[in-house]
């Protein structure tokens, strides 16, 4: 759906994630990973008030390469 991207489609429903974990007292964190290259995803999260927590290197292949990960999170 690349056509779809863009369009704040993405904000509303991980907003709407976001608000429906928030009315759980118990969850105090909320995290994400994601590949370090991402650069469009990281801004993503970003702008919702994810802040980044870590990074791992070599966790997968893509088309042959290993590629990093890091770890976003959202404290409540
Ligand atoms: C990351 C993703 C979920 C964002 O969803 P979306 O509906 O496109 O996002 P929105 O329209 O709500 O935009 C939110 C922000 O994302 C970024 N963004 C979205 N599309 C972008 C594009 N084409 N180029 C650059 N930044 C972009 C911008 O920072 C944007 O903020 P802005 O509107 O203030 O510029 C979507 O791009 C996607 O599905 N990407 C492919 C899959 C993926 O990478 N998933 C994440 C895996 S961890």
């Amino acid at each position: 759906m690349l056509d779809k991207r863009g369009q704040g489609v993405g904000t509303e429903l991980l907003t709407r994630v976001i608000e429906a974990l928030s009315q759980n007292p118990k969850i105090r964190n909320i995290f994400l990973d994601v590949a370090k290259d991402n650069k469009v995803a990281i801004e993503f999260y970003k702008k919702l008030g994810f802040e980044k927590a870590g990074e791992l290197k070599n966790i997968f292949t893509k088309d042959g390469v290993l590629m990093d990960i890091e770890t976003y999170s959202l404290l409540k």
